[in-house]
C-alpha cells in the first residue's frame, strides 16, 4: 500500500436531517475535506448524503460498522463503494475504461466490526477489490472497529485492541479504529502504512459526552493517528468554525 499523507481530521456528520449536514458542509469544506457519515445520518438520509457531500467537494467515511455473515458484509461493501458511481456497462465503453485512470470514488473509507472474525473481514477486503476493479475506482480503505472508545480504560483494553489489530492486518484489512490511548502501539504492532483511525479527539477544555478513551489532537497525532474523527466538540460548539480552525492549528502545529 501507499504511504500514507499527513494525518488528517474527519468532521462526524453526527445530525439527523440531510439539510442540517449539508449546512454544516457548507460552512466547513473550505477547511475540512473528510466527513463521516455514521448510522445516524444514513438512517435518515441514505446514499443522498453522500451525494451532497460529493457535490459539495467534500469526501465521506462512511461508518456504519457493519457485523453480520460473510456474504452479507461483502456485498455491503460492494455497495457503499458503489454509491455516487456510474456503472460502465457496454464492451465498447470497457475498453474505454481499462485505458482511464481509476476514478475516485465519493466514500474512500467504511468501517466493519473486528469482532465479526476472521471470514467476514477477510470477505470485506475482498468487496473492496472487486468493487475498485469492477468500477475502476481507487479502492476505499477498509478499517475494522476494534473497542469502542466510548468503553473504559481496562486492564485487558491494549491487549484486545492489539489483537483486533492484528486480525485485521492478516485478513487482508486496510486498518483499525482504535482510541489515541492505543495507537502507538498499534503503529509498533502493524507497521507504517497501517491506516489508525481515532475518535473520542477531546481537548481538556471540552466536554467528554460519552467518550472515556479520549486524547487531544496533539496526543492523537504523537500516537500516530492518521485520521482524527471529530464530531460534538465542533458540532456543539458556539462557533463552529472557530472550533475547527483551533482544532486545525492544532494538527498543523502538531509536528512541531
Ligand atoms: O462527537 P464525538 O467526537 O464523540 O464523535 C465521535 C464519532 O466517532 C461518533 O460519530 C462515533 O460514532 C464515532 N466512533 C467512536 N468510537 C469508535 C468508532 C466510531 O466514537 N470506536
Amino acid at each position: 500500500m501507499q504511504r500514507l499523507a499527513k494525518p488528517e481530521i474527519i468532521l462526524a456528520l453526527d445530525v439527523d436531517t440531510l439539510e442540517k449536514a449539508q449546512v454544516l458542509v457548507g460552512k466547513l469544506s473550505s477547511k475540512i475535506k473528510s466527513f463521516k457519515i455514521g448510522s445516524q445520518l444514513f438512517t435518515a438520509s441514505g446514499p443522498d448524503a453522500i451525494k451532497m457531500v460529493e457535490k459539495m467537494g467534500g469526501r465521506v467515511f462512511l461508518d456504519l460498522k457493519f457485523h453480520d455473515i460473510p456474504k452479507t458484509v461483502h456485498s455491503s461493501i460492494i455497495s457503499g463503494s458503489s454509491i455516487g458511481i456510474t456503472v460502465v456497462a457496454s464492451r465498447a465503453t470497457n475498453v474505454l475504461k481499462d485505458m482511464q485512470q481509476a476514478v475516485i470514488p465519493p466514500v474512500f473509507m467504511m468501517t466493519v466490526h473486528t469482532k465479526g472474525g476472521q471470514a467476514m473481514l477477510q470477505e470485506a477486503a475482498r468487496g473492496a477489490e472487486e468493487a475498485a476493479k469492477k468500477l475502476n475506482i481507487t479502492k476505499p480503505l477498509i478499517v475494522g472497529v476494534t473497542r469502542l472508545t466510548s468503553d473504559d480504560n481496562k486492564d485487558d483494553t491494549l491487549e484486545e485492541v492489539l489483537k483486533a489489530a492484528r486480525l485485521a492486518q492478516d485478513s487482508g484489512l486496510d486498518g483499525v479504529v482504535c482510541s489515541a490511548l492505543e495507537a502507538a502501539k498499534v503503529r509498533e504492532a502493524c507497521g507504517a502504512d497501517f491506516v489508525i483511525v481515532t475518535p473520542g479527539i477531546r481537548s481538556s477544555k471540552d466536554r467528554l459526552n460519552d467518550q472515556k478513551r479520549t486524547a487531544d489532537v496533539k496526543q492523537a497525532i504523537k500516537a500516530g493517528s492518521n485520521f482524527l474523527v471529530i464530531g460534538r466538540p465542533i458540532l456543539e460548539a458556539d462557533d463552529p468554525i472557530a472550533k475547527a480552525e483551533e482544532l486545525l492549528g492544532d494538527l498543523n502545529g502538531a509536528g512541531n
